[in-house]
């Protein structure tokens, strides 16, 4: 490949890696509006949530570490099991838009604290 080839690739590369990115659906705005009213907006459970449902966690690093990416999106999807705590998302929510919030949960409430 020649010079003009190679930087012609690479710009190919670089409009169309952004235009994915465009597409992929932001998981911040859907975690705001779907589970910010349980889990609260930083994963420590609102008050009203707590009251309702003693046993939540908060959706910590330390909790987050040892949920992996896949058993998060089954929740999200099918619910959470014991009693009808947490419905499931799959009928609110495109696949793909569950895996954009499993990926916020995971990346940003999971990110560990600065001690
Ligand atoms: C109606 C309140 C409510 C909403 C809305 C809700 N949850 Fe939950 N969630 C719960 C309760 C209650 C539990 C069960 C107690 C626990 O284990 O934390 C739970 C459990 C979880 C768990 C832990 C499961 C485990 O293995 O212990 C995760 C992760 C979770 N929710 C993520 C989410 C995400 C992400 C959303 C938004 C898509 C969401 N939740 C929306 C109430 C809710």
């Amino acid at each position: 490949m020649n010079r003009l080839t190679t930087s012609f690739a690479a710009i190919t590369f670089a409009v169309l890696s952004s235009r994915l990115s465009a597409q992929a659906p932001d998981g911040k705005p859907l975690y705001l509006k779907h589970c910010r009213s349980c889990h609260g907006t930083t994963g420590a459970p609102t008050n009203q949530a707590k009251r309702e449902h003693p046993d939540i966690r908060a959706l910590d690093a330390e909790f987050l570490s040892k949920l992996s990416q896949d058993s998060l999106i089954a929740v999200i999807t099918n619910g959470f099991e014991k009693g009808d705590e947490m419905k499931p998302f799959k009928k609110k929510m495109t696949p793909q838009e569950i895996e954009a919030v499993a990926r916020y949960v995971k990346e940003v409430l999971g990110a560990p604290k600065p001690k």
